[in-house]
């Protein structure tokens, strides 16, 4: 999928990955609008892109409201005349701790934003994009934690981005040919995560202190222009997977090799196995329609 001459919408463009991505999508030469519930965080994004020639747009949204998705592809058609690049990027993490202690604020705060903000933006977006008829792109930001890493004491997060990885699997079997999905993977990246509770509205449960330990963890992360780069390969090379730091392949192998292996010793494969495979149940009935 080409960059250039495109334009993109980034959620959570205004700081970390989403700000680092909004930046190196500008030095591709495509116009970002630039979508935070930090208006100021987008507003300084957008100028920095602004400044480098391109078009730019900050737009004030919570990505867990539909209305606030609608509107900003409403501007961000009006000001760019078209998009054809959306990356559900903006993402929370709730207060650590173990799982059976999570409230049920925390619990739905992160999936209304990382599950649900992924879902609106793919309700609003994606059927623009298909009607456009031209090559479009959606980048769904997952984690590590979408590939079977354990986050200990961030249970809720896990969850959550398993679950990107499921709507961004499915979405990519049902779109049309020139709309591409993309899940993005990444290990700890250098990024102002760790305050994502200081900036919870207050209808979703209200501020709450940001936990240093998170920050000294961070600080030892991978930075954004790396992770920003594999982005921008990814697209370029149409992957579905888009994989930034290396030694997740190891946790990745053993979260396969695990259910591989429970296979193998409780149901091993036999002939015929397959009259029980969802795909060909439904594929049966449609022959007998
Ligand atoms: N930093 C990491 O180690 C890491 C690793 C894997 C995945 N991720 C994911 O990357 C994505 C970006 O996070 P980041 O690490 O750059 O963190 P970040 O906090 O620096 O950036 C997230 C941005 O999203 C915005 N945001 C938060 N809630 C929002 C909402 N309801 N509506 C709109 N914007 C909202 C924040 O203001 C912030 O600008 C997230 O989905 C996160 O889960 C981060």
């Amino acid at each position: 999928m080409e960059i250039a001459g495109n334009s993109a919408v980034v959620t959570g463009g205004g700081n970390g990955i989403g700000r680092a991505i909004s930046l190196a999508l500008a030095g591709k030469g495509a116009n970002v609008a630039v979508a935070d519930i930090e208006l100021d965080a987008a507003e300084a994004v957008a100028s920095e892109i602004a400044a480098l020639g391109l078009k730019s747009l900050a737009v004030a949204v919570d990505v867990s409201r539909e209305d606030d998705l609608a509107d900003l592809a409403d501007e961000a058609w009006s000001a760019f005349g078209s998009v054809e690049l959306l990356f559900n990027n903006a993402g929370v993490m709730a207060p650590g701790g173990p799982l059976m202690q999570v409230s049920k604020a925390d619990f739905d705060w992160c999936f209304s934003v990382n599950v649900g903000g992924v879902m609106n933006g793919i309700r609003v977006f994606a059927p623009r994009f298909v009607a456009s008829g031209k090559p479009a792109w959606i980048i769904n930001t997952g984690s590590e934690h979408s590939l079977g890493v354990p986050h200990l004491f961030g249970g809720a997060y896990t969850a959550t981005k398993h679950a990107v990885l499921g709507l961004s699997d499915v979405l990519a079997r049902e779109l049309p040919e020139h709309v591409g999905v993309s899940v993005l993977c990444p290990g700890i990246t250098q990024s102002t995560l760790w305050r994502a509770t200081e900036r919870r509205p207050e209808e979703q449960g209200g501020p709450i202190a940001a936990m240093p330990a998170n920050a000294a963890a961070m600080a030892l992360g991978m930075p954004v222009e790396q992770v920003a780069d594999r982005v921008m390969a990814g697209i370029e090379n149409e992957s579905f997977y888009i994989m930034t730091h290396a030694h997740v392949v190891e946790i990745a192998r053993e979260r396969w090799q695990a259910v591989e292996g429970a296979f193998a010793t409780q149901v091993p494969r036999y002939p015929g196995d397959q009259a029980y495979d969802v795909n060909e149940v439904m594929k049966k009935l449609r022959e007998q329609r």
